[in-house]
């Protein structure tokens, strides 16, 4: 009989060591070692091992890279379009899957509506912060009921397996990885430890029976998953989930992808039947304008592969306490900082008195560098109190010297420009020689300095 036994292990990255550091040699944090004590696995934990014994396991064999066939692998289609991009055309089996994004946002929402319509699978969906009572009134509500789904509220990881071996699913959701505890580890749910330890028996599964797995997670105040980095290290796909809850809208992001790109973006809209794919997302964030008003910027950006227009929103006015205050909704509020510093030095303008927001329409997170000239365009035209014609739009990364930069995807920002009826495009100059200028009916207009463009916007 084994006896316990005493680790020492990270709480920001995970490593393991036999005694007590000060400063982890993996991620180099200091003071992040939490003592704790491993148990023997216990006969229910060695169950759990049987369990995936008794399935079939891919034995490994060394092979010649050449003799690996490289066809797609076979996925799983979710019924979903937005969420088979997302993942690269839909769910590797043997996966497992990381669904990340605050409490509320509609992580249950979005995955209890996709098992729902996969009618072709048998799906175990594991909940251990809901009841039954709870999922059924949300399924409820919800239109397409077509799947063979089981669910248990569980929090066991043991016993989750012994419902695993006894419905043998397609498919198994874990609603959320932060609520599971495993009884080999001595340690409250949700600690590093705990989520760590029950992530890699979820893998192991995953991989030893082709089973594929998604686990949701919570994610802390500063945007990272709740517990551990290491998560992100163990699964295939980390996918994000976000938003503002005070918003209709949710994007979909990939942020770690073993199966495809993670370039792809799936954007939804949240209603009463639960959350539905926008594929046109740019005539929803433009709609409701009547009149030109100032303060606002159209920006052609892209986000992942796909283009979008999208307002850039200022208010600029006079500072009514000493310090002025700038904040940013949806968009990195050092990088405005860094934009009204060129506007200043550059364009002359005065706004030390002044103070400054700026909103990114719909509740959206912009991280495309090429919103910049808009957010200048925006704050100019709030403080001057001139609106911007509401048949141009923009696009262009900034420089510290004022220069506009060349952004990527510019045929598909001035095409997406043009579909939605925009007349003039403000693009950088450099970009311009790549581009087929005629095949286009909007003007566009090259600028190269943040001077210039002010001037075509306000003359
Ligand atoms: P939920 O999916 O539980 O979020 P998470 O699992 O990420 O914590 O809940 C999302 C929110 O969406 C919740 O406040 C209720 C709301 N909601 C709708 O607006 N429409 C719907 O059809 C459903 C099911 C939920
Ligand atoms: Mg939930």
């Amino acid at each position: 009989m084994t006896k316990e036994k005493t680790v020492y292990v990270c709480s920001n990255c995970g490593q393991e060591s036999p005694k007590w550091v000060g400063r982890c040699p993996a991620c180099g944090e200091w003071n992040t070692y939490r003592e704790l004590t491993v148990r023997p696995a216990s006969p229910s934990a060695r169950r759990a091992e049987g369990v995936m014994a008794g399935m079939e396991r891919r034995q490994a064999q060394p092979v010649h890279l050449s003799e690996v066939t490289a066809e797609a692998e076979p996925r799983f289609d979710t019924h979903d379009a937005e969420l088979n991009r997302v993942l690269g055309g839909g769910l590797v089996p043997g996966s497992l899957v990381l669904l990340g994004g605050e409490p509320g946002i509609g992580k249950s929402t979005l995955l209890l509506q996709t098992v729902l319509r996969m009618a072709e699978h048998r799906v175990l969906y594991v909940s251990g912060e809901e009841s039954e009572r709870q999922i059924k009134l949300r399924a409820d509500r919800l239109p397409e009921h077509r799947a063979d789904c089981l669910l248990v509220c569980e929090t066991r990881l043991e016993q989750i397996f012994t419902h695993i071996r006894n419905t043998s699913p397609d498919l198994v959701v874990i609603d959320s990885i932060q609520t599971i505890v495993s009884e080999a580890v001595d340690s409250s749910p949700g600690s590093v430890t705990q989520v760590r330890e029950c992530a890699a028996a979820l893998l192991k599964f995953a991989k030893e029976s082709g089973v594929p797995v998604v686990l949701v997670g919570h994610i802390t105040k500063d945007g990272t998953l709740a517990g551990p980095k290491v998560l992100e290290h163990i699964v295939d796909t980390v996918l994000q989930f976000e938003g503002d809850r005070h918003y209709f809208y949710r994007v979909l992001r990939s942020a770690k992808n073993r199966f495809g790109s993670t370039d792809e973006l799936g954007i939804y809209e949240m209603g009463g039947t639960g959350l539905r794919a926008v594929a046109n997302p740019s005539e929803l964030l433009l709609t409701g304008r009547e009149d030109a008003l100032s303060g606002i910027a159209v920006a052609a950006t892209v986000e992942g592969a796909r283009p979008f227009l999208i307002e850039t929103q200022a208010l600029v006015s006079t500072a009514a306490y000493g310090t002025p205050q700038r904040s940013a909704t949806g968009f990195d509020l050092r990088r405005l900082n860094m934009l009204l510093a060129v506007l200043e030095k550059r364009v002359s303008f005065k706004l030390a008195q002044k103070d400054v927001f700026l909103n990114i329409a719909g509740g959206l997170r912009v991280t495309d560098p090429a919103i910049d000239l808009s957010v200048i365009a925006a704050v100019l035209s709030s403080s001057v109190d001139t609106a911007i014609g509401r048949d141009v739009c923009m696009t262009g990364e900034v420089g510290l010297s004022g220069e506009i930069r060349p952004v990527t995807r510019i045929a598909q920002r001035v095409g997406e420009a043009q579909k939605l009826g925009f007349r003039r495009i403000l693009v950088p100059e450099t970009t311009l020689k790549g581009l087929d200028t005629a095949r286009y009916a909007i003007e566009l207009v090259p600028v190269r300095r943040v001077e210039e463009a002010l001037r075509e916007l306000f003359g």
